[in-house]
Formats: structure tokens, C-alpha cells, sequence
């Protein structure tokens, strides 16, 4: 299954989602929390290790950044009027990457090597983002357009954080093999993570019924996400 054809389904099965405003406030609570979620004190962290002040102003807009997007996505999710609660752990992707990166989100950063390492976890972040939020924007655009809109401005960030991660890793990355090394591992890891998420979430959503297809269109859902391959999102 190519990316593309991946895109296509994930947009069909996104309008089926955010057809209803239990399903958008479903989504947008995961964005919110993953814009909010465990990223904020790794800036803190590297902040600590980076003196360069055109990359310290780097790491301090992209933070502030990530925590007004918490804010847009959160404001979107409260306009539904719908109730949610806090994200369950197993339905976060960015815990699924931690645990499988042997809890590199944790770690200090104590050199060079670790900046390079948190901002190249942060780039596979960023390119995931890139990838989902226009089949998210796409999807919304009928039903709910200020959050199509809201994604829109988000997208414009994400493309300038992209882009922070790839200098900040490529200055502290001790060579360039070494950064393609990381990279390519991180993109792997992080790959198989949203596929499980992914499964999960699906599983959340039709125990819930918070998914309003049948049982055809959940069952065609279910053999999908199992054959799903682990493809990096910048592939
Ligand atoms: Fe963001
Ligand atoms: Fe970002």
C-alpha cells in the first residue's frame, strides 16, 4: 500500500470520523494533546546545551509555537460541545515512541549527540504532522471550516519546524553519517508506533462508538489498519 493510496483512504475514513461532533472532539482532544505532550521540557532541556543565540531563538518560537497550538486545538475541541476526557495513554503516539526509543524522551541531554537526538526525534514528529494535517484539513473543510482554517495556520509552523530540526540536528550532529543513521532508525521506530497507535485508536473508537460507519465499513476499517505497513512518513 503506497503513501498515497494511504492518504486517500485515511481522508475517507477521517470524513467519516468528523461527520459527527462526538468523532471531531475525539480528534481534536488527540491533537491537542499531542501538541501539548511531553515536548515542552525537552525544549527546556535543550535550551540547557545550546548557547548559539539564532538556535536558541529557534527552540524558543517553535516551543511557543506547540503550546498555542494546544491552545487552537483545545478551543476547537470545547466548540463541539462535547465532553472528552483525558487521552488514554495507550492512544498516544508520542508515549508508544518513548517506550520503544528505550525512553529517549526522558533522557537528559547532555551533549552535542543528545541534541541531535532530540531534534531529530522531533523532525519525525514534525514530519508525521505534515503528512496527517492535510487529509485533517481536508476532511474538515465541509463540516467544521474554522478548524480546517486553524489547520491551515498550524501546517505554516509545522513546515518552519521541519526546518528548525533539520539545522539545529545537522550543527550538533558529530557527522553526517551518523545524523542519516539516526535518522532513518528514528523514522523506522516511529513508523511502527503509529501503526499500532493507529490499530488502537481504531479499536477506542469502534468500542466506543464514537466511529458512525456499520459494521461493513468497521469490519473493511479493521482488515485495513492490519495490513497497514510501517512506512515513515516522509517516505
Ligand atoms: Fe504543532
Ligand atoms: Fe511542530
Amino acid at each position: 500500500m503506497d503513501l498515497e493510496l494511504r492518504d486517500k483512504l485515511g481522508l475517507r475514513f477521517v470524513k467519516r470520523l468528523v461527520a459527527t461532533p462526538k468523532g471531531r472532539a475525539h480528534l481534536l482532544n488527540q491533537l491537542a494533546d499531542a501538541e501539548s505532550n511531553g515536548e515542552a521540557d525537552l525544549f527546556n532541556r535543550a535550551l540547557a546545551q545550546v548557547d548559539d543565540p539564532s538556535l536558541r531563538k529557534m527552540i524558543e518560537k517553535h516551543q511557543s509555537d506547540e503550546i498555542r497550538h494546544a491552545e487552537l486545538f483545545s478551543a476547537r475541541r470545547d466548540a463541539t460541545g462535547v465532553r472528552t476526557r483525558a487521552v488514554p495513554p495507550h492512544l498516544k503516539l508520542l508515549d508508544r515512541i518513548n517506550a520503544a526509543a528505550d525512553g529517549i524522551l526522558d533522557e537528559p541531554i547532555a551533549d552535542r549527540a543528545g541534541v541531535m537526538r532530540a531534534y531529530l526525534m522531533l523532525q519525525v514528529l514534525e514530519e508525521r504532522a505534515m503528512r496527517q494535517f492535510p487529509v485533517f484539513e481536508a476532511a474538515f473543510r465541509e463540516v467544521d471550516p474554522e478548524t480546517a482554517d486553524v489547520l491551515v495556520e498550524i501546517m505554516a509552523d509545522e513546515e518552519r519546524h521541519l526546518k528548525y530540526c533539520q539545522a539545529i540536528a545537522k550543527r550538533y550532529a558529530p557527522d553526517q553519517a551518523t545524523l542519516d543513521a539516526t535518522l532513518a532508525k528514528y523514522r523506522e521506530l516511529e513508523a511502527r508506533a503509529f501503526v499500532a497507535n493507529s490499530r488502537a485508536n481504531l479499536e477506542w473508537l469502534f468500542e466506543r462508538e464514537i466511529f458512525a460507519g456499520n459494521g461493513v465499513e468497521k469490519a473493511v476499517w479493521w482488515v485495513l489498519t492490519a495490513v497497514m505497513p510501517a512506512t515513515p512518513a516522509a517516505a
